[in-house]
């Protein structure tokens, strides 16, 4: 299942609409023969490739997939189907179908003799590649992974509003390939005017990738100039007046956006917080200190202590001389809340 979810983020920010599924296929004797992850949107499932590389020796075989397969006959067959056809006799799930369309799949492999096993390692599975499609179906929204760049003392730009660049290359070369795993990339307007960005996944030469995430820029005034690099024809770009982060996040749901990149600012990051939809928080922090310049988040309208806004510790990766922090929203209210039970 480790390596099943591992197939699926490979491909996270290829599929969505479609969930980033990672399937493996082992033969009789437990000989791992086949592995697939999901095509772009029209081509194979996971479970599909996994099948035609195992071939025959799929027959009497266990597939081992994120999610369950379908039963459905969308833009391709169902997924049960072929796994029947190919004469699979085990199949072990983490995540159950959570919609209607394409859920029945477990049923109908059971209903044919398959030994089916639902839910294992399924919150692993969740928080991995398939969260965003499950934010989706879920809240009709996409998930939101906010990224920032800051000293120790938590400035992302000087007091002169000088900003490059605050993290070493490999923290740079990181957020290249967070971009990629993202449909869309959002800064406000704020960003776009002090920075001019151009927002693209750029390899470790500087080049642009031949896929590109949607680069979007919120700005409700019309502040953007035609000459701002976001604009130009290296990716798509979408400039919205969206009048908060809701309605944003609808805009970019409708336009198939599954996981989004929030880039700051500060400001716009601060809307994003105090509406609750950050759902997933990675901050570079640089050793150095600037004393002055705007901090990384604005403001939240907190004014006391025991309103902290409080998040719960991912994992912490040295990156060069950077460290990366990832965190995910704490659901609580009432105070920090600390490991061991204290508060
Ligand atoms: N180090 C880093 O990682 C990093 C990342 C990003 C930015 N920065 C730095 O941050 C500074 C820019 O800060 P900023 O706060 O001005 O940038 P920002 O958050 O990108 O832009 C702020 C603007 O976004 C617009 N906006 C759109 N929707 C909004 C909403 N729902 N709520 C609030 N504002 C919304 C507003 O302008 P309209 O009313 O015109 O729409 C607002 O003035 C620059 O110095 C830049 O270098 C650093």
């Amino acid at each position: 299942m480790a390596r099943a979810r591992e197939l699926g983020e490979s491909v996270l920010g290829t599929t969505s609409p479609n969930p980033a599924v990672g399937a493996v296929v082992l033969a009789a004797d437990g000989t791992p023969v086949g592995e697939g992850a999901t095509a772009a949107p029209g081509g194979p499932h996971a479970e599909v490739t996994a099948l035609a590389q195992a071939g025959e020796r799929a027959r009497g075989g266990t597939a081992v997939v994120t999610l369950e397969p379908c039963a459905h006959t969308g833009r391709t067959g169902p997924c049960a189907d072929a796994l029947l056809a190919a004469g699979i006799v085990r199949v072990v799930v983490a995540v159950p179908e959570p919609t209607e369309l394409a859920g029945g799949g477990a049923d109908r492999l059971r209903a044919a003799g398959v030994d089916v096993e639902l839910g294992v390692e399924q919150a692993e599975a969740e928080a991995g590649a398939l969260s965003g499609w499950l934010t989706g179906v879920r809240e009709q929204r996409p998930f939101v992974v906010w990224k920032v760049a800051a000293t120790l003392d938590g400035r992302v730009a000087a007091a002169d509003g000088t900003s490059r660049w605050i993290t070493g290359d490999q923290a740079r070369a990181a957020v290249h390939r967070l971009r990629a795993t993202c449909d869309a990339v959002v800064v406000g307007s704020g960003t776009a005017l002090a920075d001019d960005p151009q927002l693209t996944v750029r390899d470790a030469d500087g080049r642009n990738l031949a896929r590109q995430p949607l680069r979007v820029v919120v700005d409700r005034r019309d502040r953007l100039p035609a000459t701002a690099r976001v604009l130009d024809d290296a990716a798509p770009t979408h400039v919205s007046r969206a009048a908060n982060p809701a309605t944003l996040l609808a805009e970019l749901f409708d336009r198939d956006v599954r996981r989004v990149l929030l880039e700051g600012g500060p400001t716009l990051t601060a809307a994003f917080l105090r509406d609750g939809l950050v759902d997933e928080a990675v901050v570079h922090l640089a050793p150095t200190f600037l004393g002055a310049g705007p901090s990384l988040v604005g403001d939240l309208g907190i004014s006391t202590i025991s309103d902290a806004l409080s998040l719960s510790l991912v994992d912490v990766t040295p990156l060069g001389g950077d460290v990366q922090i990832r965190l995910r929203p704490t659901r609580h209210t009432g105070g920090h809340q600390h490991a061991d039970g204290r508060s």
